[in-house]
């Protein structure tokens, strides 16, 4: 039997969702994962350290009892016009918050209270850069007027580029590099500025969508790309470049709110999400760059001591299950009833 052994993961942006939902979904990501950096686009958001630190607590009451002291939440407050410098050092202070998400108003699920003009966070993206609290960013324009498929290259070069010249000692994450554009801006960008990167975007390009109909578990946002974008992100994943890393952006909806006339935007990738990354490196080949991609850049980056426990994947071909269970609802993986090449033992 093949196997890899490889020092224990952690995911960089992962949505885990509240109650029940929670409960569900989280065994998936505890059973791989050291930590995660939880995003806060609940309802209503995660605007407040308080709001946070009672959601880490949720999020570790959830937790199965054999799992209890094997993961640790990483908790992120969700950024409006309004947040106070205030909050930010209190969220320093907390010990507990890793970063403060970005999310331009209507850009995404529940983004609705995001911001409208980031002129008006300056004073709070000061007190960021002066407590070094990292900023994750959700890249894309809502500019109608703007192509869905452009987005992420527009949001570059109208608030992210200018943003890393205003504030050049403030630490940003880029989530969810979906294109050629972002992965060039990051890799020339200063040191202060990393990526993460999914599985699904370095596993499939936007014809996954429309493959014999419309592919409503395929959608996500940032949506999915052209095959050149797709090739961009697996050399920068697998490059060795320290700025890139494991952001699995798993996004749990219930299949109701996927399969439907109006259907959510977010994959569900917890299930796997090592194995299905261990795929698209294998794919690549560049197994051998999967370790420092999943478990080293993004501690690095973060600040946090690398992790030394281990994982071991073995070569086994194995059926993904057609759904879990979401709080009584169906919940549908991503490769649900496919075969997937990597299991975790
Ligand atoms: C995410 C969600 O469902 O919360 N959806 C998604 O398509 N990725 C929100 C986000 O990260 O954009
Ligand atoms: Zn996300």
């Amino acid at each position: 039997m093949i196997s890899i052994t490889i020092t224990r993961p952690d995911d960089w942006h992962l949505h885990l969702r509240d109650g029940e939902s929670l409960r569900a979904v989280l065994p998936h990501t505890a059973k791989q994962f050291a930590r995660a950096i939880i995003m806060p686009n609940l309802r209503p958001p995660v605007t407040t350290v308080d709001m946070a630190l009672a959601y880490r607590a949720r999020i570790l009451d959830a937790l199965p009892a054999a799992l209890q002291s094997a993961f640790e939440p990483l908790m992120t407050l969700y950024l409006t016009d309004n947040t106070a410098p205030a909050e930010i050092v209190r969220a320093k202070e907390s010990g507990v918050l890793h970063g403060v998400k970005l999310y331009p108003a209507g850009a995404t699920t529940n983004s609705d209270a995001g911001v409208t003009d980031i002129a008006k966070c300056y004073a709070t993206l000061t007190a960021m850069e002066r407590n070094d609290l990292p900023l994750l960013v959700h890249g894309e324009v809502t500019d109608p007027d703007v192509d869905v498929f452009d987005r992420e290259k527009v949001f570059i070069d109208r608030i992210l580029a200018p943003l890393a010249r205003r504030f050049p000692g403030l630490r940003i994450v880029f989530e969810h590099v979906t294109t050629r554009d972002a992965v060039q801006f990051v890799t020339e960008a200063s040191r202060n500025i990393a990526a993460t990167i999914t599985a699904h975007h370095l596993l499939l390009n936007r014809n996954a969508i429309f493959q014999g109909g419309i592919r409503p578990h395929h959608y996500c946002l940032p949506v999915l790309k052209r095959e050149m974008h797709r090739q961009a992100l697996l050399a920068a994943a697998t490059s060795g470049n320290p700025k890139f890393f494991l952001g699995t952006d798993s996004a749990p909806h219930g299949q109701a709110s996927k399969e439907n006339a109006c259907g959510c935007a977010g994959i569900f990738t917890a299930h796997a999400a090592i194995e299905l990354y261990a795929t698209a490196f294998e794919q690549a080949g560049a197994l051998d760059k999967l370790e420092a991609f999943a478990s080293f850049h993004g501690a690095d980056f973060y600040r946090l001591p690398r992790n030394t426990s281990s994982i071991t994947l073995q070569k086994e071909n194995w059926i993904i299950p057609e759904q879990f269970d979401f709080a009584g609802e169906p919940l549908i993986p991503l490769y649900a009833n496919e075969s997937l090449n990597w299991k975790l033992i």
